[in-house]
């Protein structure tokens, strides 16, 4: 699906939230056969961050909405909607949404969590736009994030070495000027089974099939040209070019595959957006987590013109174009 945005909505707060612990690449050729010379040539990255034994996703989003909510003016008692997008909530149910929205006192929210990969926020970030656009919620709440290396198996190296931990949240209001612009989701479930976790729900929850697996050329196959086709469809939609827009933020999934998106849309990197040096792939936290990085080193500014594409486990891709309105 794709549309244009018609009613104002806009990001109002945003923070993210990575844990402390940092695991580098030096680390991980003490662990699996590897190397940082490797690692960094395929990937481009170096470390990553891990969540310790007593953090939860939970626990890294609560810190990431606070400052959200704090940039947006707000508390959590104002928040009527909050969905979570991850693929390893706390625990299968409640949901991370309800747990969270408890934590913030967030009480009048209709809470949910949604599953859409790396994509997912995206996917949530599109939802909860069509809620505020439709009435039906006045102040959202959207939160990304994932601790991958829950589902990872430690002896995988053709896995372990891509991903990290972390969260992100953004606010959406209803805006007087109109924040997002055009959006773009799509799934293919035919591709389903090149990033999966099979032991994980009704079909099988056992044994060696807890940890995610990946079919990495196909990942890359598909990555490469889903990030370039769903940016040029939103930019169209929209009535813009890449040559419009000053902010591109990527799935952070890995640097050859930015960079490859990168040379086919056209667009310099100096307005492109890279943290997956340092953070590996944090799935349904990486575009928050860039977003948020973008906004402290001063990179984004009100008017600019942001575009931002996920793409991940489904196979799902979704993007947005908007005018960054925060300090305007
Ligand atoms: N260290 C050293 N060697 C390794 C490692 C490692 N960590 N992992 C794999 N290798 C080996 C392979 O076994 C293979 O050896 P072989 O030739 O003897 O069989 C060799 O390196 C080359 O493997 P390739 O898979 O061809 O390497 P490639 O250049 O494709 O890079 C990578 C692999 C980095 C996984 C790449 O395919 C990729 O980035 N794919 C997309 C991954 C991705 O983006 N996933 C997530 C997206 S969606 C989401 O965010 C959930």
């Amino acid at each position: 699906m794709i549309g244009d945005a018609t009613v104002p909505v806009t990001i109002t707060g945003l923070g993210a939230y990575a844990p402390e612990r940092v695991l580098t690449n030096a680390e991980l050729e003490t662990l699996v056969e590897t190397s940082n010379e490797w690692i960094i040539e395929r990937t481009g990255i170096r470390e990553r961050r891990i969540a310790s034994k007593e953090q939860a996703l939970t626990d890294l989003a609560l810190p990431a909405c606070e400052t959200a909510l704090a940039q947006a003016g707000l508390t959590g008692a104002d928040i009527d909607l909050l969905i979570v997008a991850t693929v390893t909530p706390d625990m299968s149910f409640p949901s991370a949404a309800a747990l969270l929205a408890d934590k913030l006192g967030a009480k009048d929210a209709g809470a949910y969590d949604l599953s859409a990969g790396c994509t997912g926020f995206m996917y949530a970030v599109v939802q909860a736009y069509g809620m505020l656009a439709a009435g039906l919620a006045n102040r959202a709440l959207v939160v990304g994030g994932d601790v991958l290396s829950r589902i990872l198996d430690w002896n995988d190296r053709s896995t372990l070495v891509l991903f990290g931990d972390g969260a992100g949240a953004v606010v959406l209001e209803r805006s007087e000027q109109p924040g997002f612009l055009a959006l773009d989701l799509g799934a293919d479930g035919s591709g389903g089974e090149h990033l999966w976790l099979p032991g994980s729900g009704s079909r099988l929850m056992e044994g060696a099939e807890k940890y995610a697996k990946m079919n990495g050329r196909e990942v890359f196959k598909f990555a490469t040209r889903i990030l370039v086709k769903s940016a040029e469809d939103v930019l169209a939609r929209a009535g813009f070019t890449i040559a419009d827009v000053d902010v591109y933020i990527p799935h952070q999934a890995n640097v050859r595959i930015i960079d490859h998106a990168t040379n086919k849309l056209g667009i310099s990197s100096d307005r492109v957006v890279i943290n997956v040096d340092r953070y590996g792939n944090t799935s349904s936290g990486s575009i928050p987590l860039a977003l948020a990085e973008a906004q402290s080193d001063g990179r984004l500014q009100p008017g600019n013109l942001v575009l931002m594409t996920g793409m991940g486990a489904g196979l799902t891709w979704g993007s947005a174009l908007m005018r960054w309105t925060i300090g305007s």
